[in-house]
């Protein structure tokens, strides 16, 4: 992680509850609302169980996004091999941190509002800017660019 100064800072908070990340005198000093940013959610919405709805979350932030911001989800999936991909997330479940994978249309769902970049479909991360393809009966990291229009 880059140091924070100048016009990065580094906040603590849980994801789950944007509204108080974005209280944060310190995010209010350095993000301009009225002008696109970037929203990147790189491997953590899958720590979000579903009755704590990350689809609400990234509507919290996308009221505050002007058309024209980005984001960014790379999100766990069961691939090829579900019943591997739910035995690892029940024994992931017993830690800190549940896992809760989610179908690619369930990926897709978080990018309500926004056309895909780079990408026209969700990819996983072992594919992304590689002609390779990725290996079957495995779990993995879906993953996209949205534009919000
Ligand atoms: C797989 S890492 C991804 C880190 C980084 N985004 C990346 O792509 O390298 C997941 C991170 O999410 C954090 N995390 C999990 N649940 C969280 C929550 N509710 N609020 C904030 N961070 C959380 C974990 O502590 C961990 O640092």
């Amino acid at each position: 992680m880059l140091p924070a100064g100048g016009n990065i800072v580094v906040i603590t908070g849980d994801l789950r509850e944007p509204w108080e990340l974005l209280k944060s005198p310190e995010l209010k000093r350095v993000i301009d609302w009225g002008e696109p940013v970037a929203l990147m959610f790189a491997s953590v919405l899958h720590f979000v169980a579903d009755n704590e709805n990350a689809k609400e979350i990234l509507a919290i932030w996308r009221e505050h996004v002007v058309p024209g911001s980005y984001l960014l989800v790379s999100h766990a999936s069961p691939g090829e091999n579900p019943e591997g991909a739910a035995r690892a997330a029940q024994a992931w479940r017993r830690s800190r941190t549940p896992i809760y994978p989610r179908s690619p249309a369930e990926i897709q769902d978080f990018f309500v509002g926004c056309e895909l970049v780079v990408t026209r479909e969700l990819v996983t991360t072992s594919e992304w800017g590689t002609d390779a393809v990725a290996a079957e009966r495995q779990a993995v990291i879906l993953a996209a660019l949205g534009r919000y229009c």
